[in-house]
């Protein structure tokens, strides 16, 4: 890994070709900046020019555990947990949705910091049992658990399992009779609520794999089914609307709709069920453009939604619970590429590759989802030139960042730190190409930890018993 920096070439262009934005049309005043609406708490460019998190040099981390990597800033991870408790105060609940990502270190983390944790298989009910999560905090979802997940959680007495279909009624309650217990659960349904980033689509129905839909009272009907078996307890309604979502008003539709469903259940069994859970799915920043909502205006939102559509129905207002995932973790983590080669296409853009791709970050490939990056191990004072941020694997689409604007002056042995990718990449990450899964180097106060080791040949060997 070479530490130069290279000479500014005529390499750099500050246009974007037509209809491509890079976050934004036009390059940053200042490339060197790093909004700390889209970086992790602790993280600062010194007056030297490098980044620091935790107060660790980034060049520090790379040397110490290589390339690529996700670096985790834990004191931001554990403010944001305290943030959405504190906004969601005691007569509610915060579960964190662990598919966002997920190790023992980060169950420790939100067991110490007072959170709740959903899951949603039988690998993330063992990473959260297995490092000290209580049961009773833990909520299992799923549209498709199986018999073996179902019985460590009713066996292990998970708090709430989210039931997602008629057939789940009848294997949890069989289940649950079978252990001698009353599984607390709550029902998923669908709202016909579909929600992404600034739209919210509000249908009758949704044409997707989870829930019960509200529609042609299939979520009533079940309501009925679990009302009828003594193995269960039925708690409340669950909805999830979507992810990314900035703009209240898909949840405003949703919370109408499920207290309509509690209003229901009220009037045809004379049973006001205690809880209402809206799911997660609020949004983050990725890029400058990006202006996410802070957990107390979040709280405080949903709170007035709820109350306000139980007032019309004269419900008692239920206890109410969310699931971040992405909101959670999301901001806390960046990933340190090295760059390996860069190749500029003339009037178009320069594409920069890098020591990973989309096995660590599959969302830019899987979703067109959009990065930002930055120069960290040092400073330029070069123009802006447009760029790729690509990775090594085989495939064009292999992209981790779209279009930026990074310094002309780029080379071989840079660092590079894409933000915001503390969810839904590690958790997503994949061996295509038998690329080896980076660490999760978490920082804070100074110093660094592995909480989640490199994968080596030896991993990837171990399984191939052929
Ligand atoms: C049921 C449920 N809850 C919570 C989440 C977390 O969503 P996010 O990470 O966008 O907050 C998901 C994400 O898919 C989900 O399916």
């Amino acid at each position: 890994m070479s530490r130069s920096a290279h000479p500014a070439g005529p390499r750099h262009a500050d246009v974007l070709p037509e209809g491509r934005s890079a976050g934004s049309t036009a390059p940053p005043a200042d490339l060197n900046a790093l909004d700390p609406r889209v970086w992790a708490q602790t993280v600062r460019r010194t007056p030297e020019g490098a980044v620091t998190v935790g107060g660790i040099d980034v060049r520090k981390l790379a040397h110490e555990f290589g390339t690529p990597a996700y670096v985790l800033d834990e004191t931001d991870f554990r403010a944001r947990c305290r943030a959405w408790r504190d906004a969601f105060g005691a007569d509610a609940d915060v579960f964190y949705a662990g598919k966002a990502f997920l190790c023992r270190a980060v169950v420790r983390w939100l067991h110490e910091e007072g959170l709740n944790l959903d899951v949603c298989s039988g690998g993330e009910l063992a990473t959260a049992l297995g490092a000290g999560m209580p049961a009773e905090r833990i909520a299992l979802h799923g549209n498709n658990k199986s018999q073996d997940e179902i019985e460590r959680a009713v066996g292990a007495g998970v708090g709430r399992i989210v039931l997602d279909s008629f057939q789940e009624i009848v294997r949890v309650a069989h289940t649950a009779a079978r252990l001698g217990v009353r599984q607390r659960v709550q029902l998923r349904v669908t709202v016909g609520v579909e929600a992404h980033t600034h739209e919210f689509i509000a249908t009758a129905h949704e044409d997707q794999k989870f829930g019960l839909a509200l529609a042609e009272g299939q979520a009533a009907e079940a309501v009925r089914r679990v009302l009828q078996l003594d193995s269960l307890e039925l708690t409340g309604i669950h909805s999830h609307i979507g992810s990314q979502i900035f703009d209240m008003a898909g949840f405003e539709v949703s919370a109408r709709r499920v207290v309509g469903l509690l209003a229901e259940v009220r009037d045809e069994h004379g049973i006001e069920l205690p809880e209402i859970d809206l799911g997660g799915g609020l949004g983050i920043a990725y890029t400058s453009e990006d202006d996410p909502a802070e957990p107390h205006d979040i709280a405080k939102a949903l709170r007035d939604i709820v109350t306000r559509e139980c007032e019309g129905a004269a419900l008692a207002v239920p206890r109410l619970s969310v699931e971040p995932g992405r909101a959670i973790v999301g901001p806390t983590a960046f990933t340190l590429y090295e760059v390996g080669t860069l190749k500029e296409l003339e009037g178009l853009r320069t594409y920069v590759s890098v020591d990973g791709g989309m096995s660590d970050n599959i969302r830019t490939a899987l979703y067109d989802a959009e990065y930002s990056v930055a120069l960290v191990s040092r400073s330029s004072p070069a123009p802006p030139m447009l760029s790729r941020v690509v990775g090594k694997h085989c495939e064009s689409g292999d992209i981790v960042v779209r279009d930026a604007f990074l310094p002309a002056d780029l080379g071989p042995g840079d660092l590079l730190a894409v933000p915001a990718t503390g969810a839904y990449c590690r958790s997503m990450a994949s061996n295509y190409n038998h690329a080896l899964r980076p660490p999760v180097v978490a920082v804070r106060d100074g110093a660094a930890r592995v909480i989640v080791r490199r994968e080596t040949e030896e991993d990837l060997l171990r399984l191939d018993v052929g």
